[in-house]
């Protein structure tokens, strides 16, 4: 088989495909030949050693892929030969096939294509710890999304949405602002300004009376960090709960207590990986709940590219640049 084989971190530019040994399934494996793809930020930092873990190269890099399965390991049931199927892993999606821990493994439901839930399965996976696990986000509740055209963003805006949450997402263009709107928030706010003192006087101004009342928002999930963290909790309300996603600014913030003491606020995280460990009904319940909305046409994977395999590094340099909207996708040719 054929797939992405890092043998030292670098740019994107730098890795090239390679001939690699066909996959022998291990036990508690489920061995999937991949049909397409996803990429995603955190990809792009792991190929160039800049994510917050570092495995040692020679790595197949990659997440999120979507496949059928072509043989189980040991110890597996609820998969078999045939199964159209997504997984979610650490590493390893870059590449014709996939051995995937039976836990990061979903069954696809009819319906949905394997683009599509390439496409979705880490954005949607972390918008769910987001939104239900840590937030526990209600019915009536008055959400922030920032970033809200991005993967995990646009996610985020979907899953509160089908809550019956009242969403608004924080964009930078008005081409970002439509497919906000189009994925269910209430309002999408452009804000071009990045200044820290700039940013907080919109959030105080706007934000929080984006409701028409000046009671601010319940939840704000927060995709960039940086200044836009810390306005951010100038968008919140009483109790008001600011989850903590990623950095895609670059910037990682630090809260100052007294803020939130004489605010009543909290600040929590919402790592993704950990929660296959530490809860794995949760997730496993999260990803029927958005494979479902999905096949029932109620969330939008927002794949706007698919790419041939040999352009899966350029992806990821666009990613960086901040050239996507929505997702980009790699369909995978010639299967060995
Ligand atoms: N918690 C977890 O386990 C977990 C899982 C997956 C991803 N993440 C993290 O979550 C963040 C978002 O991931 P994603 O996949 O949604 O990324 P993405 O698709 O690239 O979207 C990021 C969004 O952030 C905004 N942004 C603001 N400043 C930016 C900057 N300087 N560079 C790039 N984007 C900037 C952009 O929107 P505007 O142009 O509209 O501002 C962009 O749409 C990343 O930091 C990622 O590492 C965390």
């Amino acid at each position: 088989m054929i797939g992405y084989q890092l043998t030292a971190y670098g740019p994107p530019a730098s890795h090239t495909i390679a001939t690699l040994p066909d996959i022998v399934v291990g036990p508690g494996q489920v061995l999937i030949r991949n049909e397409a793809i996803g990429l995603n930020f955190p990809d792009a930092l792991m190929v160039q050693g800049k994510y917050q873990k570092r495995p040692e190269p020679p790595f197949v890099p990659g997440r999120d892929c979507a496949g059928t399965v072509i043989a189980v390991g040991e110890g597996v049931t609820g998969f078999k030969i045939g199964d159209p199927v997504v997984a979610q892993v650490f590493s390893g999606a870059f590449a014709e096939q996939v051995a995937a821990p039976v836990e990061r493994v979903f069954h696809r439901p009819s319906g949905v294509s394997a683009i599509d839930a390439a496409g979705a399965a880490t954005v949607f996976n972390t918008a769910f710890v987001a939104v239900s696990i840590r937030a526990n986000v209600k019915a009536g509740d008055r959400v922030v999304v920032t970033g809200a055209a991005g993967g995990v963003g646009a996610a985020a805006v979907q899953l509160a949405a089908n809550l019956g949450a009242h969403v608004v997402g924080i964009v930078s263009s008005e081409e970002k602002a439509e497919l906000v709107r189009c994925c269910g928030a209430e309002r999408a706010l452009v804000i071009a300004v990045r200044d820290e003192e700039a940013l907080k006087d919109v959030f105080k101004n706007e934000v929080r009376r984006a409701w028409s009342d000046d009671r601010g928002a319940d939840v704000i999930i927060d995709t960039v960090g940086g200044a836009m963290f810390q306005a951010g909790l100038r968008g919140l309300g009483f109790a008001g709960k600011l989850v903590i996603v990623g950095f895609a600014s670059g910037d990682i913030p630090a809260a100052k207590a007294n803020y939130l003491l004489y605010n009543n606020l909290t600040v929590m995280g919402a790592p993704l990986d950990i929660h296959f460990d530490e809860a794995l009904d949760r997730m496993r319940d999260g990803a029927a709940w958005w494979l479902g909305l999905l096949a029932q046409g109620k969330a939008q994977a927002n794949v706007t590219a698919v790419l041939p395999f040999e352009r899966l590094m350029q992806g990821l340099q666009d990613i960086l640049d901040r050239k996507v909207a929505g997702k980009l996708v790699v369909q995978t040719g010639a299967v060995v």
